[in-house]
C-alpha cells in the first residue's frame, strides 16, 4: 500500500516503523518540513517525506496522525486531496480532566468524516499509549492486541485490518463509524483508569466465555447443558 502520514509525531513515528517494516511505501508529512525529513530519514526504508497536500494525494491509505483538533482543520484545508482516500483516525478528543471534549457532539472521527467529505474514514489504533504501538509486536500474555476498527466502507476497512496485522495486533470489528465516539469515551475511561487511578483496565471485563455470567457445564452424555 501507498500511505500517507499526516504528522511527525509519536503516533507517526510508531505506527510507520511497523509498516514500513511490513513492505509498504509511506511519505511522512507535517507542517515542519525538516521534522518530516528527519522521521522519514529515522524509518528508513525509502520513506519519504513530503508535504501535507502532497502526502494526502499520494496515499491510498492516510494516517491523520495529528492532535484532535487540528486534524479536522489540517483536513478540511486539503479538500480534495483526499477524495477516495481511506483516512485512518487515532485521535483521541480527550482533554484535561480526562473529560471527552466531543461531549454529546459528534465524535472525533465524525468530525474528520464531515472535514473530509470525499474521505473514507476508519477509526483505529487510538486506545493505547504510543510505546505499545511501538512494541515488536504488542502481545500480551501470548495473546496479540484486539484493535477495535469502526467504518462505513468495507473496502477500507479490509485495508485498515491489513494495517492493524502488519502491527501484530488482531483487528476486531467495531461496527459501523456512528460508533468510533464509543472508542472514543472508552479511551478516556481507560486513560482516567490508569493515569488517575493507578487500575488496570484490562480487568474491568470478564473474557468472553464468561462474558453473560458463568459458562454452563456440559454432561457428559451430551444431552445439554446444566446450570
Ligand atoms: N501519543 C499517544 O500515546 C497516543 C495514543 C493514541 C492516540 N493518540 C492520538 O494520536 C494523535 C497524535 O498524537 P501524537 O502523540 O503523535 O502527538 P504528537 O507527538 O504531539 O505529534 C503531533 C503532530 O501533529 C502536528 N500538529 C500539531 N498541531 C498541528 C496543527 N495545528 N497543524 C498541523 N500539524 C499540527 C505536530 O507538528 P509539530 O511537530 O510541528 O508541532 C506533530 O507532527 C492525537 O490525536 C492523539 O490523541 C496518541
Amino acid at each position: 500500500m501507498r500511505i500517507g502520514v499526516l504528522g511527525t509525531g509519536n503516533m507517526a513515528d510508531a505506527l510507520a516503523t511497523h509498516w514500513v517494516r511490513a513492505g509498504h511505501e509511506v511519505t511522512v508529512a507535517g507542517r515542519d518540513a525538516r521534522r518530516a525529513q528527519r522521521l522519514a530519514a529515522r524509518l528508513g526504508g525509502g520513506v519519504r517525506a513530503a508535504g501535507l497536500r502532497a502526502a494526502a494525494e499520494w496515499g491510498d491509505v492516510v494516517l491523520c496522525a495529528l492532535p484532535f483538533g487540528a486534524g479536522e482543520d489540517v483536513v478540511r484545508g486539503l479538500g480534495a486531496a483526499l477524495e477516495g482516500t481511506v483516512l485512518v483516525d487515532c485521535s483521541n478528543p480527550v482533554g484535561p480532566g480526562f473529560r471527552l471534549l466531543t461531549d454529546q457532539g459528534p465524535s472525533a472521527a465524525q468530525r474528520l468524516a464531515a472535514a473530509a467529505p470525499g474521505a473514507r474514514v476508519v477509526k483505529a489504533f487510538n486506545l493505547c499509549h504510543e510505546d505499545v504501538w511501538r512494541m515488536r509486536p504488542p502481545v500480551f500474555g501470548g495473546r496479540p492486541l484486539a484493535v477495535p476498527v469502526c467504518g462505513d466502507d468495507e473496502e477500507a476497512l479490509v485495508r485498515v485490518r491489513e494495517l492493524v496485522r502488519d502491527v501484530g495486533c488482531e483487528p476486531v470489528a467495531g461496527g459501523a463509524l456512528e460508533r468510533a465516539g464509543l472508542l472514543e469515551a472508552t479511551a478516556a475511561l481507560f486513560i482516567s483508569l490508569w493515569v488517575g487511578e493507578g487500575a488496570d483496565a484490562q480487568a474491568i471485563a470478564p473474557p468472553l466465555a464468561y462474558a453473560a455470567g458463568p459458562p454452563r457445564q456440559t454432561t457428559g452424555s451430551g444431552t445439554g447443558a446444566v446450570g
